[in-house]
């Protein structure tokens, strides 16, 4: 966070931010409070926060209604251990989610990453506990999981990974037949499905403990969306092949895509979900992993080899319980905010793609996307960060992946914020 002496800003000599190279980085801002859909500086500049704070701000900042609940709660019960003791904020919501999700057993852990950990884990434990040998995992070009070992693992190897390539377990990987990307010379989608399906096939040829997606739409590496059927279709594999279904809705889940789960939007009903982000309104870390009952049944038994050994400090913390209660409520109250979300965003988008140099524009709920025509595309493509730039001038707030720029507002973002987010990306792609 960048500390001011007057008015120059520099770097906090204390603090080391995420993924920033301090060599190059912008000094990041001093952000003092949120208000719904913006963001405000200590400078007093407001800006629209228009990637929802890395996709997490689920409704809008300091949403009263959970800043209310977290601190009822707070003055009730904060913390306890979650091994030898249960409280009714977290059975509340294991009860809700279980119902929601169909999914009949929820873990808790701390993030989007550990909520993966916590799934490879229970998948690759559960063969193990049945005696059968499994040793393979699949997931898909292109995937981005998390950020610890076993969550990069499964993620595609990046620029992110690379120095710790050789601590990362083997995995097989099919090809994500993102169909948006319409090259001339490429084949259309269903070709292209065809070919990732054939290969997934051939990999799950190997006994396959599971299978890893994130439902319709990777998010780190670009927004790729893929097709509903091209889901439904892995998991008709799956099921062939015996395998167990893991779907990352970390980003997806919560109304992101549309529907209160992408899964559900897919037609596909998974064996393990990791969900964390939207899961607390973006008000409070939390991850979960929900688990079939068949999942949680392996673990069953008396012997106490056939437990799953994993838990955090933090477990089902009270806190962000009564923050996900509260979101919830939100969301059943008025599923209407998310389900509209790609309505709101449909004409502005089609507006945008008028212009020369938008690529590839695409849509799934409240996720909108396009790319910037460049030359080599990539992470480390200056293109976004010279848009981020531009808007940032205008009072909007983007975080470009390379050149994939894409929005993803807080529901509560209002017609007019929304507006002003697309007109300053218009006004700045024709001065680029
Ligand atoms: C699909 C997906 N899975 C997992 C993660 C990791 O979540 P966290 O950053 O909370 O560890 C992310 C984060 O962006 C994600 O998008």
């Amino acid at each position: 966070m960048a500390q001011r002496d007057g008015d120059a800003p520099r770097w906090h000599p204390h603090l080391w931010h995420p993924t920033t190279q301090v060599a190059t980085a912008r000094i990041p801002e001093r952000v003092v409070r949120g208000e719904g859909a913006e963001l405000i500086t200590a400078g007093g500049e407001r800006l629209i926060d228009a990637i929802s704070s890395w996709w997490v701000t689920l409704h809008g900042h300091g949403e009263p209604s959970i800043a209310r609940a977290i601190a009822a709660q707070a003055a009730c019960l904060e913390q306890v251990i979650f091994a030898n003791f249960s409280h009714p904020a977290a059975e509340s919501l294991a009860s809700r989610l279980s119902a929601r999700s169909g999914l009949e057993r929820l873990f808790f852990s701390d993030n989007g990453s550990t909520a993966v950990e916590v799934a490879l884990k229970m998948a690759w434990q559960w063969w193990h506990n049945r005696g059968e040998q499994r040793r393979q995992l699949i997931a898909f070009e292109g995937a981005y999981h998390g950020d610890t070992f076993g969550a990069m693992a499964v993620g595609e190897r990046s620029l992110f990974s690379a120095p710790f390539e050789p601590l990362l377990f083997a995995v097989a990987r099919a090809p994500w037949p993102s169909s948006h990307w319409q090259e001339p010379e490429q084949p259309g989608p269903e070709a292209r499905e065809r070919q990732a399906l054939d290969t997934l096939e051939r990999l799950l040829e190997v006994p396959t403990a599971a299978v890893i997606l994130e439902p319709l739409v990777q998010g780190a590496s670009g927004m790729r969306m893929v097709r509903e059927t091209f889901v439904r279709e892995v998991e008709r594999r799956v099921r062939q092949a015996g395998a167990l279904l893991i779907a990352d809705e970390v980003l997806t889940g919560f109304g992101r895509s549309g529907r209160l789960f992408a899964s559900h939007r897919a037609g596909i009903r998974p064996d393990l979900m990791a969900l964390s982000k939207g899961l607390t309104g973006g008000f409070l870390p939390m991850g979960v992993t929900l688990a079939s009952e068949a999942v949680f049944q392996g673990f069953v038994a008396a012997d106490p080899s056939r437990t799953l050994f994993h838990g955090h400090s933090f477990t089902a913390n009270p806190l962000g319980c009564a923050a996900a209660l509260a979101s919830l409520d939100l969301l059943e109250q008025a599923p209407e905010r998310y389900e509209g979300m790609e309505a709101r965003h449909r004409p502005h988008l089609e507006r945008l793609a008028l212009l020369p140099g938008v690529r590839a524009p695409r849509l799934l709920g409240g996720i909108a996307a396009f790319d910037l025509a460049v030359e080599s595309p990539g992470y480390l493509n200056p293109a976004g960060r010279r848009l981020q730039d531009r808007v940032w001038e205008q009072g909007v707030f983007l975080r470009p992946l390379g050149q994939v720029i894409y929005l993803l507002p807080p529901l509560g973002i209002r017609d007019d914020q929304l507006e002003r987010c697309y007109a300053a990306i218009g006004s700045s792609l024709e001065s680029l």
